[in-house]
Formats: C-alpha cells, structure tokens, sequence
C-alpha cells in the first residue's frame, strides 16, 4: 500500500471520530517514541520491569523479579533500598543539590517556599531525627492529617527513611474518620496542624484533630505544625509538641534505614461497598519502580521540567505523583496549598506562568469548573511552557477534553488521561504522548507489559464496544498488596469475582475497535464526587446514626460539575415529620461525620423505599430515578407504587 492510500484508509476509518496524533517534533524529543516497545514489554514482562527497577539505587540487587502466588504478588525479591534516598541523597550525590526539589505555593500570594535537593536531605534527616526521639521505630505506622504544607511531603520521606510507614487522613476528612484509622493502624504518632488558609480565611484543624485523638489508646504523641504562625495552640504538655520545636536541634545526618523490596512504605485508606474503609498496602520497592517509570514515560519527564499536580496529597494521586515518582526521578515537583479560585479565578494559570510548569495534572471535575469559568482566565497568562497536560480521577468528557487541550494546551499539548486506582498505585491505562494517537475521552491503552481486558459476568471477553467489568490480567509491581488487617478481604474483594489472577477494578469499561478502553465509572457502591472516592454504605450509616432516621439509602445523582453527587433517601422514625429543617440537618450531620465532601447534595423524605421482597433496598432503582431514567422492571418489589411516588419527588 502507497503512503496515500495507508493515509486515506486511516482518514475513512477515523471519520466521524476526532484524533489527536502527536506532532512529528514532540515525538522526536518524547523519551520513549517507538510503539515496538509494547511488543518488547509484552514479550519481556519482567526484564521489562527490572529494567525499570535498574532506574533506581539498590543496597542489595534482588534475587527474582517477581514470585507470583496468586493473588499474592512479591516483586524484587529479596533486593533492599530506601525511597527517601532515592528521591533525595541520590540526587544530592550526582551533583544536584541545588536543584529545586519542592517548589511550595502557600495560597496567600506571594508566599513561595523552595526547597533544593539538598535542603530537602537536611529537613527530612531532622524530622526522621526528630521522629526516631518520639520512639518511632522501624514498622510503627505514623499518621499524618494535614493540610498542603511541605512538612506534609517532608513527612513523608522521612518516615520512609527510617522504615517508618505512614497513613495519610486527607485533611477535608473529619474526627471520626481521622479517629477510626488512627486506631485501626495502631498509630503512636499524630503530625497535624493548627490550620490553614482557604479563600483567604483561616481554617482550624487543630480543634477537629484534638476531637479526632479521642479514644485512641496507641496514640502517644500528637505533632503540630504551626501553619498560621501563632505559636497560641494550647499544647498539653509531653505528648503534644510543635513540629518546629521538636526539629530545630536535630542533626542534618539520617541514614536511611535498608528496607526490604517487599517492606510496607505506607498505608491509604479508601471507600469499598462497605461501611469500613480498606487499609490498601503499598510496599517499597515495586511501588517505587513503578511510580517512577509511569511518570517519567506518561509525562515525558525531562531534567528542565516544573511539574505540578493539583491534587492533594491526602490522596492516592498526590502520594504517587507529587510526593514519590517525580521525586524519585529529580524532577522540580509544585505543591499548591489552597483553591483555583482566590484570590481570583485565574490562580492556577498564575501559578503555571510565575513557576514556568511544563507538565500540569489534574482532575475533569476541575477542568469542567475553568471551562464553565471560562478561557478569558487562561487567556491572561502565558501558558506557553506547559507540553503535556494530564487528567486523572474520573472519565473526562470529551467536551471538557477539547477545552483542556485548546484553551489550556494552546493545541499542542498531548493530553494524557491516566486511568488507576488507590490499589494499582501508578498510571495503568494511559496514552504515551510521544506514540499515542488520542482519543478525547478514551484513556488509550495499558501502559506497556500490563494486561487489561473487558469481561462479562461469565468471565468472557466482550464484544468490540460492550460494556462489562474491567479487569487486569497480570501483577505489576506497584499493586497493592494487601488490605491492613484484613487479608481475606483482599482476596475476596479483588481476586474473587472471577479466579485469582483476574484483578477486579470495580470499573465498567468498553474496548473499541483499535483495542482503546473507554472507562464508564464504578460499578459498584462507590461514588466518585468530584474526583473523591466514598462509599455510599459510610454515608448510609452516617445517616442512621441520625435519632430520626429509621432507614436510609444513599445513591450517586449524575452532577455536570462534580460528575456525581450523593443523594440520601431517608425513611423517618415515627416521631419525626419531614421538613426542610431536617432535611439540612441531616445533611449537616454526615457532613460532620465523614467531612464536607460526603454531605449528600439533598435528603429525600419517603415512607418507603423500593425493596425486593427479602426485605433488600433495590439501590439500583434509585440510581434509575436520578438519572431521569425509566425505574425498569419493577414486578419483583415488595412495594412497587412506591416507585412512581418518588419519581414524583425527584422531578420536584
Ligand atoms: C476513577 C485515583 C476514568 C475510577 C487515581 C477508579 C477514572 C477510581 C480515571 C479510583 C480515568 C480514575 N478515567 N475513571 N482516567 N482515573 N478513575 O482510588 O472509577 O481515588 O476506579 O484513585 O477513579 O479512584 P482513586
């Protein structure tokens, strides 16, 4: 075939869908630009893999790759290394220490904090000093509930530096949720804050943690950072102490402690279908390699890069993507501690033209808000140094797509949308910007080596473009490896639903005809707000907890902005009437016990719910109604009349 009619084959294949090819010059300087590189990973899975270990600093080289006892993975077996020291010392050591690690933007204006390689060795060394004199030793698990203040990165390192594994409470969550794993992670160590500045107000956090350390038997010592400066927290005598006083005479020297490959690094809780949160394990040497590799390939990182993911590192994104793969590779990496919108609307762009970021990541939800904003705050500043935009959390829309990549990427930034989870740790479907053709709401293909597939409920592939449930189909180094404490529950909630080498994501996706996969969202009681995931059952017993609440179910309402919103169907006890009051109250009060981000975006009343006649809260029909859907088949309720009764209530 002519070059002209391999070029018309693919125009007529390609109609009708938009196509985003990336440029004959970006896919020359693109650190990895020849799509043989999936067939050599495909065929070499695990050199693949070791070669990307080699990226790192071993003490001692590991004696196999990978031992695959399904569904229990261990990779680098044996191999010994420490994470603090790869994303520090070792970049100390080949003459970059006065690079900038860690650029930090308080949201006052003006209030920039940078931190070179070296002074990020020095602070971290005193807080891991600082950390080992409270008697945290190696194994003990330290809890860190802050907002986005650099002690929080800090922290991080330097509990991996002495072996320490951390577990992150976003800082949006509230007391009971910060109290339920502090206690289930047996922490002795709290590291937490006076407060922090959002839209130019102070928020307080130091009250919300004191509520948060009640009834917590491990927990011997509670760490404060003075973010607003006040130094007027009252500190109760041994056990609480400010984070500066406890760093200021320790030495600059720590050496890193020579963790195992397989050694936990740390531990993040997340939502399942259940009311209790999973304590997902993520170890160290896999983890690293992978987190490394993914971010040095999806973004295309090169020495000269300011990188800036907007999320937070109370969640997975920010662990991997902020904290540990780009400091793994040397990269200049953004911290941003408040909102898009203060003191204006244009803060983010400002913060891209003053820094000169030339890799940016954030969520769909976020690019739906600047798009709804609109491009005149783009359009003030210079966004010319940005070359790769990536997207994460959710599906983007392909509207908000095209938005992202003209108004944002001046039409010449490939758009990487990364698929992956709390549980895979990296980037596991996901375009390379210097090989992939993109597809505007397709996540592309899996990164190479990994295998994903499409199954229905029997286990069978589906058909080019149905839907079913997305799973992978091989272990890669940055997978979870257990659940803290409860390892049945690891297998049954993954490596169940089909056989144990078959992970399942809880994702429904399709693969179209050029083996693309278009992720829909979770299958399963998780809602996804605004890029957060919660568990639909934590709200419902949030609500019962409620003296008026007989009976709740909760269900996600699609939302422009948000993608989704909870929605709360309530039965009243009998010695409560519906009203508006109530209905806020109620709101109110799953706020204060999961956190602003689970308060349920409104409360209906009703005198019953559609059950199936064991006795079971048919959710899936609730699902239909706030969807404006049809509520389907209904003959199989206990109660159908009151199926069209509330969709009356919802069209209210
Ligand atoms: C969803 C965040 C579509 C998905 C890294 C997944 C996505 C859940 C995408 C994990 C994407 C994340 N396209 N859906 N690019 N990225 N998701 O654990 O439903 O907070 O299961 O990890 O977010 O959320 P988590």
């Amino acid at each position: 075939m002519s070059d002209d009619e391999e070029e018309a084959k693919i125009e007529s294949r390609l109609e009708g869908e938009d196509i985003y090819s990336p440029s004959e010059e970006f896919k020359k300087q693109a650190n990895v630009n020849d799509p043989g590189i999936y067939e050599y990973a495909e065929e070499n899975y695990e050199e693949f893999w070791a070669d990307k270990a080699e990226r790192l600093d071993w003490y001692e080289k590991w004696d196999e790759v990978l031992n695959w006892d399904a569904p229990h993975a261990e990779w680098f077996v044996n191999g010994k290394l420490n994470v603090s020291y790869n994303c520090i010392d070792r970049h100390v050591e080949n003459g970059e220490g006065d690079k900038t690690a860690i650029i930090w933007e308080g949201e006052p204006l003006d209030e920039t904090v940078e931190y070179t390689f070296s002074e990020l060795q020095d602070e971290v060394s005193k807080f891991a000093n600082a950390l080992k004199d409270m008697g945290v030793e190696k194994g003990d698990i330290v809890t860190f509930y802050l907002p986005m203040v650099p002690e929080l990165a800090i922290g991080l390192l330097a509990c991996a530096r002495i072996g320490a594994p951390h577990s992150v409470v976003f800082g949006g969550f509230s007391p009971s949720a910060l109290n339920e794993r502090i206690n289930d992670a047996e922490s002795k160590v709290l590291v937490t804050a006076d407060g922090y500045y959002r839209r130019g107000g102070e928020i307080e956090m130091w009250e919300k943690a004191q509520e948060g350390v009640e009834d917590t038997p491990p927990l011997e010592k509670v760490v404060c950072v003075d973010r607003l400066g006040r130094d007027e927290v009252e500190l109760d005598g041994d056990e609480e102490v400010y984070y500066h006083d406890i760093v200021e005479d320790q030495p600059t020297e720590c050496e890193p402690e020579k963790m195992d490959a397989e050694d936990m690094l740390f531990l993040m809780y997340t939502s399942g279908t259940t009311g209790k949160p999973k304590g997902v394990v993520h170890t160290t040497g896999g983890y690293l390699t992978g987190v490394s590799a993914t971010h040095d390939w999806v973004f295309d990182i090169k020495d000269d890069d300011v990188y800036w993911c907007t999320a937070d590192i109370g969640w997975i994104t920010g662990h991997s993507y902020i904290v540990y793969g780009p400091l793994a590779n040397g990269t200049t990496t953004v911290m941003y501690e408040g909102t898009p919108d203060h003191p204006d609307k244009d803060r983010f762009w400002q913060i891209v033209e003053k820094h000169e970021v030339s890799k940016f990541y954030t969520a769909p939800t976020a690019i739906r808000m600047f798009m709804k904003w609109g491009e005149e705050y783009p359009e003030k500043h210079d966004l010319s140094t940005l070359k790769v935009l990536g997207s994460v959390g959710e599906p983007i829309n392909p509207k908000a797509w095209k938005w992202y990549y003209e108004h944002i990427g001046g039409g010449e930034c490939p758009i990487v949308d990364t698929w992956w989870q709390t549980e895979t740790g990296m980037m596991m479907i996901t375009p390379l910007p210097g090989i992939t053709d993109l597809k505007p709401g397709s996540a592309t293909k899996t990164f190479p080596g990994l295998k994903a597939d499409v199954l229905d409920e029997d286990g069978n592939s589906v058909p080019t473009n149905e839907g079913g449930y997305l799973v992978v189909k091989r272990p890669w180094p940055s997978m979870l490896r257990t659940l803290y404490n409860e390892p049945e529950r690891y297998v049954s909630t993954y490596w169940s639903e089909y056989d144990e080498e078959t992970y399942f994501a809880g994702d429904g996706a399709r693969i179209d005809e050029d083996d693309y996969f278009w992720v829909v969202g979770r299958l399963d009681d998780v809602l996804n707000v605004a890029g957060h995931r919660l568990s639909t059952m934590e709200m419902e017993s949030a609500l019962v907890d409620h003296p008026a609440v007989a009976e709740a179910a909760v269900v996600g309402k699609p939302d422009d902005m948000k993608g989704q919103v909870p929605v709360g169907y309530v039965i009243l006890d009998s010695n409560y009437e519906p009203s508006d009051e109530l209905a806020e109250e109620l709101r109110g009060h799953v706020g204060e016990i999961i956190g602003p981000i689970g308060k349920p975006h409104a409360v209906r009343f009703s005198e019953d719910l559609p059950k199936t006649r064991s006795g079971k809260i048919m959710r899936r029909i609730l699902k239909k109604l706030e969807k404006g859907e049809s509520a389907g088949d209904t003959s199989t309720l206990r109660n159908p009349d009151i199926v069209e009764e509330l969709k009356e209530k919802v069209s209210e």
